[in-house]
């Protein structure tokens, strides 16, 4: 897939949630992203020579931008979150598969960090959808640009926002009863998720980028049980920054 390796200028930063920053880039490869995809950040320091593998959160082509969501987790994400406007920042991307969009009843989920992608996810799916957020507290980062897109439940793990509980508590609350499902969140959501799915025979479609560290095939720290044997290798194994980050959630083992 076509992609692009160049130096973006940073149009603007801020910090949206404690630690959680949202960073728009002027770049080519806002041409050719879509939804589910995401671009590999590298540091200006050259002492970390592996760049950050970070989720798209909106794609705004006609403008040659894009946005992108992230939490500080280590060295190379609290040197991104230093950048000002005018900084510019090399990437590598649009990387991995996306989401396929199919016209049916959508319920769109997003835990946590999960929660960005989902953003541009659901501004490009323009049958019926429903979303369901899940947040840690009430710091609820980008809820209000979701508003108007469609029905929004909210779950949050201290109940201080929506209900207490978990996306899955949402769901069965609100009695939702979608034909496909799209998730992207933390490991035990999707697992929770994709036995959700799996009992009521529903099409479900999870993102697995919370796994991934260097992003660009090299640390091999991203490999995920497949439920068949991939033709290539003969091995239950898939890579999820090169075969994903999403996944049908019957193609692999959680
Ligand atoms: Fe390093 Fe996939 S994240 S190989």
């Amino acid at each position: 897939m076509a992609k692009v390796f160049e130096r973006a200028e940073i149009i603007r930063q801020e910090e949206i949630a404690p630690s959680i920053y949202s960073m728009l880039l002027k770049t080519k490869a806002a041409a050719l992203a879509i939804p589910g995809q995401f671009i590999s950040v590298y540091s200006n320091d050259e002492a970390h020579l592996l760049p950050r593998p970070i989720s798209i959160c909106e794609i705004f082509p006609e403008k040659e931008q894009l946005r992108i969501v992230y939490r500080i987790a280590g060295e190379g994400t609290k040197e991104f979150s230093r950048y000002k406007s005018g900084d510019s920042v090399k990437i590598l991307g649009p990387l991995g598969n996306g989401y396929n969009l199919l016209n049916r009843e959508a319920l769109i989920i997003g835990g946590g960090i999960g929660i960005p992608p989902m953003l541009g996810l659901a501004k490009e799916i323009h049958g019926p959808k429903t979303m369901v957020l899940g947040y840690r507290s009430s710091d609820t980062f980008l809820l209000d640009s979701f508003k108007g897109l469609g029905d929004i439940y909210i779950a949050s793990d201290d109940g201080s926002v929506g209900i207490k509980g978990t996306v899955i508590d949402a769901i069965e609350n609100a009695a939702l009863k979608p034909e496909v499902i799209y998730a992207c969140g933390p490991m035990p959501m999707l697992k929770a998720v994709k036995a959700y799915a799996g009992e009521r025979d529903i099409l479900c479609y999870l993102s697995l980028e919370e796994r991934m560290a260097c992003g660009i095939g090299a640390c091999l720290g991203c490999i995920t049980k497949s439920t068949s044997i991939d033709n290539h290798s003969k091995v239950r194994n898939k890579r999820i920054c090169t075969e994903g980050p999403v996944f049908d959630a019957r193609e692999v083992a959680l």
